[in-house]
């Protein structure tokens, strides 16, 4: 294997189109059914060839270079598997380049570690099936397995289900991020029985996706939106503005601050997203992402690689 230069691989954000938490587990996670969705916000990883085992990253946002790194835990955990097989693992420097916010509600650090997931395999020399990757890829976090399927998809079990379904059509969409933090295991703990769902909703936006239906209305609902507005103000008067700004139907994207708007028509969100930006909100015009964009995305990166592997 001959690894010879740096190999940049995009990392895309998601949008929850629902998300139903259905209720507490005896392993204190929450069973979840959630129509995901990429989108062309995106991460960049340059993944150096180092001398072999040495794993290291460097990221533009310093309080993330840290060990606690989901891309560079990725990492080892792709060396380690090499390593039990016998053989000798490649080393990797991994310079990450985050635009996706971090504690958003779009997958970002999740994200960053599925890149590395779908693209180190081949540059170390690891031959992993898709069933270990997924096996890893959770125990990294409940959002990972996602993004090895990528475009839309419907996720159950605590997130490691993950159901491919036919892309959402085309659409724009406008972001605003509210000045304030949602820890997740926070606003988990934060739901009461009456924040529960049956996860109906989520199947009836995955059988209208599945039948190219319209998606129906009022389904695309999100079991965090209630207590996330009530207890962070700041995300409250955000959904006013972005309101105001022009958005008709917004949605909280996992469990949040990050709420979006989806838009058919380019002039509609740009409107929409200049009145944001002039009011001085952290506000994003995006896409969404087909499965096969995401993917071939990753692979066409690595085509140069593999050519020069063995
Ligand atoms: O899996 P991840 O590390 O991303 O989860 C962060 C926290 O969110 C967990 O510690 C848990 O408190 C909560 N969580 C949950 N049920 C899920 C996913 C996350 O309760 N399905």
């Amino acid at each position: 294997m001959t690894w010879t230069r740096a190999v940049f691989v995009p990392a895309f954000a998601k949008v929850n189109l629902t998300l139903e938490v259905l209720g507490r587990r005896d392993d204190g996670y929450h069973d979840l059914a959630s129509v995901m969705q990429t989108i062309s916000l995106c991460d960049t990883l340059a993944l150096h060839p180092a001398p072999p085992g040495e794993l290291s990253l460097t990221c533009d946002v310093a309080e993330l270079s840290g060990a606690d790194n989901l891309a560079l835990r990725a990492a080892q955990a792709i060396a380690a598997d090499v390593r039990a097989d016998g053989r000798a693992a490649g080393g990797v420097h991994i310079e990450l380049h985050k635009r996706t916010p971090t504690q958003a509600g779009l997958g970002g650090g999740s994200s960053d570690a599925a890149a590395a997931l779908l693209s180190l395999p081949q540059l170390l020399g690891a031959e992993l099936a898709l069933h270990h990757l997924l096996r890893i890829a959770a125990a990294l976090g409940s959002d990972v397995p996602f993004f090895l399927t990528a475009g839309t998809a419907l996720v159950t079990g605590r997130g490691e289900r993950v159901a491919p379904l036919p892309d959402l059509p085309p659409h724009w969409l406008v972001l605003v991020k509210p000045q304030v933090g949602v820890p997740t295991g926070k606003a988990f703990a934060a739901l009461t029985a009456s924040d529960h769902a049956e996860g109906a909703h989520s199947a009836a936006v995955a059988d209208a996706l599945s039948h190219a239906v319209a998606l129906p209305a009022g389904h695309m609902v999100n079991s965090f939106e209630q207590s996330v507005r009530r207890d962070y103000p700041a995300v409250e008067e955000t959904w006013q503005h972005f309101r105001s700004a022009g958005a008709h139907e917004i949605h909280l994207s996992g469990s949040g601050p990050t709420l979006f708007a989806l838009f058919t028509e380019l002039t509609a969100a740009a409107a929409v997203w200049r009145r944001l930006r002039a009011g001085g909100h952290a506000s994003w015009l995006a896409h969404t992402v087909a499965r096969e964009a995401a993917l071939a995305a990753v692979s066409a990166q690595l085509a140069g690689e593999a050519s020069q592997s063995t």
